[in-house]
């Protein structure tokens, strides 16, 4: 997220300097080279290399710029809440730096936070180590990023809405300058209704998801197709219908996480999150109705040779990260199946979380098994040819009706 909105600000002709611990990151960047994948990315970083730089200088990028985005991880607790000890720790780097320099400067928080986080931590430890007083000697400001992963530039790029909470006007004015070239709506409100519109949002995405999974499992009895059902509801301009794909649910690093982070906030505030912690039932149980379907056509599931297609939590990315087929597998080894997978991107993290599964060199390897399961939608599943295997569908990939047999997990 840092990197890709690094990137995207240099080429509306900003100078932007990252800074980051990881020296090998910063050497990368400063060839040009992306450390992460993300479709677009390197191209900018060499694009623009006159604009971007990457140090491990704190005092340097601060004393050289006018804006600082905080854009550090959040990681999950055990309890599921969020570890913000990186955020605190940068904030008070660049207090001390603040402390030191004459110049008017806007601190931006961008990693997802807690409501209230700004305000009540980031704001009074920036106060502390800077003695300075927010609002008058320096900017304070919450602008949260909608970036899906492996998309993350075009959705930069071409954002719906982009999101600022001020503590100040002249920092609302700063962030109105940054964002001049962007033609969607600059939504401004408070540092912690910024905050809250992201988890919002990505609760409500996820809630979608798990909506219509639940009329999806109704569906599948009644032998209804849950695409058709979901294509007509979506036509109300109220609903839309985006984020509408039944399948075996939602994973990632971003919709499990914050889900997780908004239910321990709202038990450590004696609130009760009824709803989000139905949408995260419904996603637990589903990817297991994919084996249900499996035993309807092999009862014992004991020796025999089940092959998994995709283990990335979506297509074009290598990120296993909550993805649907860690259950789908631990289920198979529970029942004592042999399982055979091939994912373009995603083996190699897979292999360290389960090394005892066989990972195919290829899709077309995977045929040669009992029975095929697709648990993540790659465009290169479209192409194998299916006719004589028992395929059960977590995904909705149209080229494999035609197998011998079929079965779709909603529809
Ligand atoms: C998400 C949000 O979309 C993004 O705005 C936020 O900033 C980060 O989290 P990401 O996790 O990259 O982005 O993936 P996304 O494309 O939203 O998909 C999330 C999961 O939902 C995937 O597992 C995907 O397969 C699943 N999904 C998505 C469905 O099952 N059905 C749908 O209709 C859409």
């Amino acid at each position: 997220m840092g990197l890709v909105s690094g990137a995207c600000f240099a080429k509306f002709g900003n100078n932007v300097i990252c800074v980051d611990i990881d020296k090998g990151k910063i050497e990368k960047i400063n060839n040009s080279i992306s450390p992460i994948y993300e479709d677009g990315l390197e191209n900018l970083l060499l694009k623009y290399k006159d604009n971007i730089k990457a140090t491990d200088d704190y005092s340097y990028a601060i004393n050289n710029t006018e804006i600082t985005f905080i854009c550090v991880g959040t990681p999950s607790e055990s309890d599921g809440g969020i570890d913000i000890s990186y955020v605190k720790e940068v904030t008070i780097k660049i207090a001390e730096i603040l402390k030191e320099k004459n110049d008017w400067h806007l601190v931006v928080v961008k990693s997802t936070v807690i409501p209230g986080t700004t305000r009540d931590i980031v704001l009074p430890l920036l106060e502390k180590h800077s003695g300075k007083n927010v609002g008058k000697d320096f900017g304070l400001a919450m602008n949260p990023e909608f970036l899906r992963e492996g998309i993350a530039v075009e959705d930069f790029l071409r954002p719906d809405r982009i999101v600022i909470g001020t503590y100040s006007d002249k920092s609302k004015e700063i962030l109105r300058g940054l964002y001049k070239n962007f033609s969607c709506p600059l939504f401004e409100t408070s540092l912690s209704a910024a905050e809250m519109i992201k988890y919002a949002s990505n609760c409500f995405l996820a809630t979608k998801i798990s909506f219509i999974n639940e009329i999806g499992n109704f569906c599948k009895k009644l032998d209804i197709d849950s695409y058709e059902v979901a294509d007509g509801m979506g036509l109300d301009n109220r609903i839309g219908r985006a984020f509408l794909d039944s399948g075996i649910g939602w994973g990632g690093s971003c919709f499990p996480k914050d889900l997780h982070a908004l239910i321990s906030w709202s038990k450590k505030e004696k609130e009760e999150a009824k709803i989000i912690e139905s949408v995260i039932r419904v996603n637990d149980l589903q990817p297991l109705i994919l084996i249900e379907l499996l035993k309807k056509h092999i009862p014992n599931l004991n020796g025999k040779t089940i092959g998994l297609l995709g283990l990335a939590f979506k297509p074009d990315t290598d990120d296993i990260r909550e993805s649907r087929a860690i259950p789908i597998i631990r289920k198979l080894l529970e029942d004592g199946a042999e399982i055979k997978a091939y994912d373009p991107k995603a083996m190699e993290n897979f292999e360290k979380l389960y090394p005892q599964i066989e990972y195919c060199t290829s899709a077309e390897e995977v045929l040669n098994s009992d029975a095929v399961l697709i648990a993540t939608k790659w465009e290169e599943f479209k192409k194998l040819d299916y006719k004589e295997k028992i395929v059960i569908d977590g995904r909705r990939l149209k080229e494999a009706e035609f197998a011998k047999i079929y079965e779709g997990v909603c529809w």
